[in-house]
């Protein structure tokens, strides 16, 4: 959630940190800050509430001339985002910075306390500071300093550690939160992810779990759990080819969602074979399609909205049945798992900490375990026995765009070789599937050249207190997604539901102030969604539909605004339907003034529970 970086180098290091946290921000943009060791050997250290353009300024006001220093852009867990409580935490002999949660910090304070430990903060991480400063008190090096306190702490972290009086020492621990040393030439880097170093190099070591790093100028000595060195291969990483900026879009999610078609394609590209009209899935599978009774999915927002919408394409295209539930609620569920099933686990970040540990139970129930992931070199794909990659890029954007369709595409895919596979679907049931699925970018275009009618139709949510989105059958989910994004980047209050739950009391919300928003394709379920708009328009209620020209001909109710798609099939539909549904809550946050990239309170990589 968090975002870290540490650098040890032959200039400033403070407009560099700047520079990375920039590309970190999107992990928790509450407060920031950065602390050096000077040419004169003291700490020095700067810290702002707010965005990180608060610190750039004390910066530019105070600059800071260190080679080495770390720093960190803050998501707020124990502790309000105030100054005080933003990182780095100090005391005069260590300043760390941390990106998780410090379980056992309270009865830590204490002992720190009864000591004559005196805290600054009300943060979990000043412990830390305060357990390595009372180890090297006590005679401890700073390296034995951390690895003792190492073992003190629970909970699921990632730090970086700084020593006044030790100039060409910085220090890094990884246990639940991810942490890459970058390789410089005759500069060495920390960073919470690749994406944050690649301004300054593509070569990166990713520290596995329970790893520490000693990183001077020359380079990093790597230690595991037990304290014994260890060798981590150092990969070439693709960040750098990633442009993270927003080019001449005003945010990086209108970016993110013009940039679907192309990503689309991409992920599709992975998985079908278009000259044989077949899937084309990893060759080697740690699961046999035939013989599977269930799939488990789990995953947290959008994603779980994508693998609920998955259910449906596997139930019926694959029929296999599939249990889905959000993984913050499965891991503590001890649900009872088939002998040799499947468990799915679906993460834009692959560092999502309860869709983390729902796998890790997953694992040790004996399932084959399959990571729809976006980070190839994340956590959960590093845990999976085989990673299925969305192809989306880097999404910076907190509210997920692009992630979500091309997880759709990613697990489409799946359910048609599924099907394949299970002998339910023909050659040419395939071959049909994988044509449609090949029409996805050009339909999606198509969708994106509805934005004027879609930023006119802004207008009316953007005066609404509440909006409801209904859908049926694959477009349920996509109601539920739709909600949340309006919610989360404009504050408006949305739920979705099954259009057919109307009845069962949402029905009692409808009045002529209350937008409903109806994702209808005309599809084999249209009808019965016609009667729930009715209903709705009975009350008063104000429609937007979302449909086809079939359905917008053979939506016969009143008060209704019509968004109109091109027909496409059914299996195809939520790709494309999420694209409106997307620009109306984009461009409903636009006209409310919001800070759309970087909403309040939230943060784009969950690692906390
Ligand atoms: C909403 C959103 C979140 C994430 C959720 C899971 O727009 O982005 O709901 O989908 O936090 O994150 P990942 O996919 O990284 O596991």
């Amino acid at each position: 959630m968090c975002g870290i970086v540490g650098i040890v180098g032959r200039k400033p290091v403070a407009p560099l940190m700047v520079d990375a946290l920039k590309r970190l921000e999107y992990r928790g943009y509450d407060s920031a800050g950065v602390a050096t060791i000077e040419p004169d050997g003291a700490f020095a250290r700067r810290r702002a509430e707010g965005k990180l353009r608060n610190l750039d300024d004390k910066l530019q006001k105070s600059p800071l001339a260190g080679l080495i220093g770390i720093g960190h852009t803050r998501w707020a867990t124990h502790g309000a985002p105030t100054e005080s409580n933003a990182h780095p935490h100090a005391t005069d002999k260590v300043a760390v910075v941390h990106n998780g949660i410090i379980e056992n910090f309270r009865e830590l304070k204490d002992e720190l306390k009864a000591k004559g430990r005196v805290f600054a903060s009300e943060t979990d991480t000043e412990v830390v500071a305060h357990l390595v400063s009372q180890a090297i008190d006590e005679g401890a090096t700073p390296e034995q300093a951390v690895a003792q306190s190492l073992k003190r702490l629970t909970g699921a972290f990632s730090l970086a550690f700084l020593f006044p009086g030790h100039p060409d020492l910085l220090i890094g621990a990884r246990r639940g939160s991810p942490l890459a040393v970058g390789h410089g030439d005759g500069e060495m880097y920390l960073g919470s992810d690749a994406i944050a170093l690649a301004p300054f190099t593509d070569k990166v070591t990713y520290l596995e779990e329970g790893d520490w790093v000693v990183i001077d100028r020359a380079g990093a000595r790597i230690f595991d759990e037990h304290d014994m060195p260890v060798s981590r291969g150092m990969v070439i990483s693709a960040a750098s080819a990633f442009l993270v900026d927003r080019g001449n879009y005003r945010h990086f999610m209108a970016k993110e969602i013009h940039e679907q078609p192309e990503v689309m394609s991409r992920t599709l590209g992975q998985y079908l074979d278009f000259t044989t009209g077949r899937t084309a899935l990893p060759a080697q599978l740690p699961f046999d399609w035939k013989t599977l009774d269930r799939i488990s999915i789990s995953a947290c927002g959008t994603a779980y909205y994508a693998g609920l919408v998955a259910k449906y394409w596997f139930e019926r295209l694959a029929r296999i049945s599939v249990d889905i539930d959000v993984a913050s609620e499965f891991r503590y569920r001890e649900a009872p798992l088939p002998q040799n099933g499947l468990a799915i686990f679906v993460s834009q970040s692959g560092e999502t900490a309860d869709t983390l540990a729902s796998l890790r139970y997953c694992k040790a129930q004996g399932q084959a375990i399959a990571a729809v992931v976006n980070v190839t070199t994340s956590t959960i794909a590093r845990e999976a026995d085989v990673v299925l990659p969305t192809m989306a890029g880097p999404e910076i954007g907190v509210a997920s765009t692009k992630a979500f369709t091309c997880q759709l595409s990613t697990l489409a895919c799946l359910a048609v070789a599924a099907g394949r596979a299970r002998g339910v679907l023909t050659d040419a049931d395939e071959q049909a599937l994988v044509s449609a699925l090949a029409e996805i970018p050009r339909l999606a275009a198509q969708a994106l050249r509805l934005e004027p009618q879609i930023e006119r139709l802004a207008k009316t949510i953007a005066k609404a207190r509440d909006v409801l989105y209904l859908g049926r059958g694959t477009s349920y989910p996509l109601a539920l997604e739709g909600a949340l994004k309006l919610k989360e980047i404009s504050y408006i209050h949305a739920e979705g539901y099954a259009a057919g739950e109307l009845k069962h009391g949402p029905i009692a919300l409808i009045d002529e102030t209350m937008p409903v928003v109806v994702i209808a394709p005309h599809d084999r379920v249209f009808d019965k969604t016609v009667s729930n708009m009715q209903e709705v328009a009975a009350r008063g209620g104000r429609i937007i539909l979302i449909t086809d020209a079939a359905g917008a001909e053979a939506a016969t109710v009143d008060a209704v605004e019509t968004i109109v798609l091109p027909a496409m099939p059914a299996t195809v539909t939520p790709m494309i339907y999420a694209i409106p549904v997307q620009l109306l809550a984009y461009h409903t946050a636009v006209i409310m003034g919001t800070d759309v990239d970087q909403p309040r309170n939230l943060a784009k990589s969950v690692t906390v529970e």
